[in-house]
């Protein structure tokens, strides 16, 4: 049951492929960090002259002390608009409170006032049905000027716009999902819903306050002449108006009332998943950058991964000898259990029925389910089409989607075509989706795109009796190549939120622990799959 590594770090080839995925790591890390820096040490500064701390220090000080944050998403909005938008102005993270896992969401001031953007709403929304789905109390540091108003059209009136945020609140409030909120600035329109919204709302005295129109709208809409203070600060709200309920002194005295109110929160219930002392693999995770080819199309044994990922490397393979491209199995993650789906080639039939038993298999056990995404789709071909293979796939793709269990989707290579969706893509609703630096995610290649594409262009001109040069072919396959190239690369479908965020591989035990942690509270019941067709 203990997975026997082959892997053999002295090998030129695997310090190759060290080397090569270390410096995209480094790559990586350099960006977060800088991002981190949010909208750079002057505004910090600033901050810290009006008494204030960033969102970033606000954090630290909320989660509890040795504990660490999972931040989703530092790369959002990542070089997508011509503003400087670090992590689109918001972090949003599960971090530890009084020993509550809590979704902690918080605007950072020095970008741009923490207005929202677009993705900004995207990243905001994301958190909080992270939340919703895994019963996780949301947290909300605000100090925000609302919408980004030369955008409004895209933040403003559609569904899963700024709106959302607030029904998600409600419907959250209603299924005794705790909303609570600090307010740390000037918090003007969209700004001041959130805490209004909340089911408990602390403000700070003289930089917090909370108004639907600051004091320059007052003025031109009744011209009434009045500071922030007097129309929506801490003591209006607390003691007036009743729309805070705590009042502090400043952000650290919020923060420790924050911490007072998650410890009075009532009871979760509790957690079928049986759980186990955690122990660790048998070999350092730190290997995986040697074992991942440098090349995508290469091929490499996902066991050699799923050994590095599971307590003790021990893992129950399920029919290892059928369809032996999907690995499946039984392990622990941090004492927790989980049924791992796992690609080892190109999807056939068998691999998808493989699949699709076990993943009900998990369903019955109340077992949360991994799958380790390395696809380039369902086998093709005249052979595959007889024997129903869209039939079978669609077996596995009615498991994933209907399983009600807690999922989890990492892409450690490509996730092309069909097989994103029958590994459990984002259009699934994993409960989260992480991708490694060389992930790369697309309808399909760019080399394969850029044949189709060129034939059906052949095709085309054919018929009226014309044809292509060579010159004309490279120049479509060119830029066709070029195109798949940027748009598959995992910055660019992070800073869009395809995902949850690009994690380092070497920490993906940790984060997969935290993850999984995050999902005990899930609201387990009975799986109903839909008709599979035979
Ligand atoms: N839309 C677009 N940009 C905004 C903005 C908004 N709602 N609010 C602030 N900004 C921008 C500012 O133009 C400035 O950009 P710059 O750095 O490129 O010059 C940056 O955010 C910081 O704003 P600034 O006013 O210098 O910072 P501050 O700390 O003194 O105040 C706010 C921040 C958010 C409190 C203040 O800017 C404000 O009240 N904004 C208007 C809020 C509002 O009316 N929102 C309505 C939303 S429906």
């Amino acid at each position: 049951m203990i997975i026997k590594s082959n892997v053999d770090s002295t090998s030129e080839q695997f310090k190759k492929n060290h080397k090569f995925h270390a410096r995209q790591v480094n790559e990586l890390n350099e960006i977060v960090e800088k991002l981190a820096k949010g909208g750079g040490e002057k505004a910090f500064e600033k901050e810290h002259q009006k008494g204030k701390l960033t969102a970033r220090e606000r954090i630290k000080l909320l989660v509890d002390e040795d504990t660490d944050f999972l931040e989703l998403s530092s790369l959002a909005a990542y070089e997508t608009y011509k503003e400087y938008v670090p992590s689109a102005g918001i972090i949003c993270g599960v971090g530890q409170v009084e020993n509550q896992l809590c979704m902690v969401i918080a605007n950072d001031q020095t970008v741009k006032g923490g207005t929202y953007f677009p993705l900004t709403v995207k990243k905001h929304l994301r958190a909080q049905e992270i939340a919703e789905k895994n019963r996780l109390p949301c947290v909300y540091l605000v100090d925000s000027g609302g919408a980004f108003l030369p955008k409004q059209d895209e933040v403003f009136p559609d569904r899963d716009h700024f709106g959302r945020i607030f029904f998600n609140q409600a419907k959250m409030s209603s299924k005794s999902i705790p909303q609570i909120s600090s307010v740390h600035g000037l918090c003007t329109a969209g700004g001041a819903y959130i805490p209004a919204m909340s089911d408990q709302t602390v403000i700070v005295e003289k930089t917090g306050s909370i108004f639907l129109a600051g004091p320059p709208l007052v003025k031109a809409a009744t011209g009434e002449i009045i500071t922030s203070e007097e129309l929506g600060g801490a003591k209006v709200h607390t003691s007036i108006s009743g729309v805070s309920d705590h009042i502090a002194v400043n952000d650290e005295h919020a923060l420790a009332t924050l911490r007072d109110i998650i410890r009075y929160l009532g009871q979760k219930e509790k957690s079928p998943v049986k759980l186990q002392m955690p122990k660790d693999p048998l070999y350092p995770m730190d290997e995986v950058l040697g074992i991942l080819p440098e090349e995508q199309s290469k091929s490499f044994d996902v066991r050699e991964i799923i050994a590095r990922l599971c307590d003790g490397s021990e893992f129950l393979e399920f029919k290892k000898n059928y369809g032996s491209t999907l690995v499946t199995g039984y392990a622990h993650i941090k004492g927790i259990p989980v049924g791992i789906v796992a690609n080892n080639g190109v999807l056939f039939s068998e691999s998808a029925l493989k699949g699709t038993h076990f993943i009900t298999s998990c369903c019955q056990e109340n077992i949360p389910i991994l799958f380790l995404q390395n696809i380039t789709g369902f086998m093709v071909g005249k052979k595959y089409e007889h024997e129903g293979i869209a039939k079978h796939g669609a077996k596995l793709v009615h498991a994933v989607a209907n399983a009600n269990v807690p999922k989890v989707t990492l892409i450690i290579g490509g996730s092309f075509g069909a097989g994103n969706y029958g590994m459990c893509g984002r259009a699934f609703d994993p409960n989260y989706l992480f991708t490694w630096p060389n992930a790369r995610i697309s309808v399909m290649g760019g080399p394969q795109a850029s044949q189709v594409l060129v034939t059906v262009k052949k095709d085309q001109l054919a018929r009226k009796g014309e044809k292509l040069t060579n010159e004309e072919i490279k120049k479509i396959e060119e830029s066709i190549k070029r195109k798949y190239e940027k748009e598959g690369h995992a910055y660019y479908a992070s800073a869009r939120l395809w995902d949850d965020g690009i994690i380092d591989p070497r920490q993906t035990r940790k984060i997969l622990g935290q993850a999984f942690a995050s999902t005990l509270h899930y609201p387990w019941s009975k799986t109903h799959f839909g008709v599979l067709r035979m």
